[in-house]
């Protein structure tokens, strides 16, 4: 091999490497369980060093002392100091809104490590993933800037990659003129709950006013348990009313054939094509 191709050969090994340790690192991140070596310190100790002469932080249940990078950091210090003696997870986890550190910054903050977080019973200090810090005041200057909200910032991010919103919704099918199908229900996390119907119809016969003597009637109690079968599952799953039969029973000899789960799954779309009618 020739000296270059032997120099990129090394050079592209050492940057296989760097990737995989960082990698490593940033899997590392969120585990609170391991580093049973590590220095038990509780978040009375923590909070004693709350400042720029000393700042700890926990993150993800382990505790750096950063004093020595707090001059480093690349905004007002301010920013950073804010998270000195606490449980910095939020803070770390969404330098801006949503954004978390680099892997780049997380194989930094090792450099600081020195305990992990526990109670004072001893056992470690669990801390989640984070939201989104409720208001963030950073901009690239690290100085005064309202954002959105959490939640506004969720609805707005779904809104735009076209997913439906947590909300009340209503919809309906309609068919030369007249209306059929007419649902209600509300979204959350994308699951379906209270589906219920404001009318059905068909030939101009009220099947939400039907007897029960009426030969129709197992036919609305179909429609009946579609509803109570949706309760709870994810919007996704209303395509499986193309074949209703695989969501009702044959109550009195009616088939699912009989029943135009279609009309449901068009209702329901509708609904969601308005977009929310109130939200939650
Ligand atoms: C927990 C509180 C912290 C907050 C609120 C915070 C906030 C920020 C902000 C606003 C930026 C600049 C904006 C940007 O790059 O998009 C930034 C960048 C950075 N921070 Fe922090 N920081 C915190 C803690 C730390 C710690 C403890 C370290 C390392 C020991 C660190 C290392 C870095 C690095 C290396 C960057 C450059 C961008 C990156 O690699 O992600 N930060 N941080």
């Amino acid at each position: 091999m020739n000296k270059i191709a032997y120099s990129a050969f090394i050079a592209f090994v050492a940057s296989l490497a760097t990737l995989v340790s960082i990698s490593a690192l940033s899997s590392s991140e969120h585990d609170t369980t391991g580093g049973e070596n590590l220095e038990p310190i509780t978040l009375e100790q923590l909070a004693e060093h709350d400042s720029a002469d000393s700042c700890w932080k926990a993150i993800h249940g382990r505790v750096y002392d950063i004093t020595g990078y707090v001059p480093d950091h690349p905004t007002d210090e301010e920013v950073i100091l804010e998270w000195c003696g606490r449980e910095a997870s939020e803070g770390w986890d969404n330098k801006r809104p949503g954004v978390p550190h680099s892997p780049r910054a997380q194989e930094r903050l090792e450099r600081y490590l020195i305990g992990r977080l526990v109670d004072e019973e001893g056992e470690p200090v669990e801390t989640s993933a984070t939201a989104p810090v409720a208001t963030d005041f950073r901009s690239d200057t690290g100085t005064a800037q309202a954002s959105l909200p959490p939640a506004e910032d969720e609805r707005l991010a779904r809104a735009m990659l076209g997913l439906p919103l947590d909300g009340h919704y209503r919809g309906v099918f309609t068919d030369r003129g007249s209306i059929q199908v007419n649902v209600t229900f509300d979204l959350r996390e994308g699951r379906i709950h209270s589906l219920e119907y404001r009318h059905l119809s068909y030939r101009g016969v009220d099947y939400l006013a039907l007897e029960e003597s009426d030969e129709r009637y197992p036919v609305m109690l179909q429609y009946r348990q579609i509803a109570e079968r949706f309760e709870g599952e994810p919007i996704t799953r209303i395509f499986a009313l193309y074949q209703p039969e695989r969501v009702v029973d044959d109550i009195d000899g009616y088939s699912g054939a009989t029943l135009r789960g279609a009309k449901v799954i068009s209702a329901i779309r509708d609904a969601l094509n308005r977009g929310v009618y109130a939200w939650p």
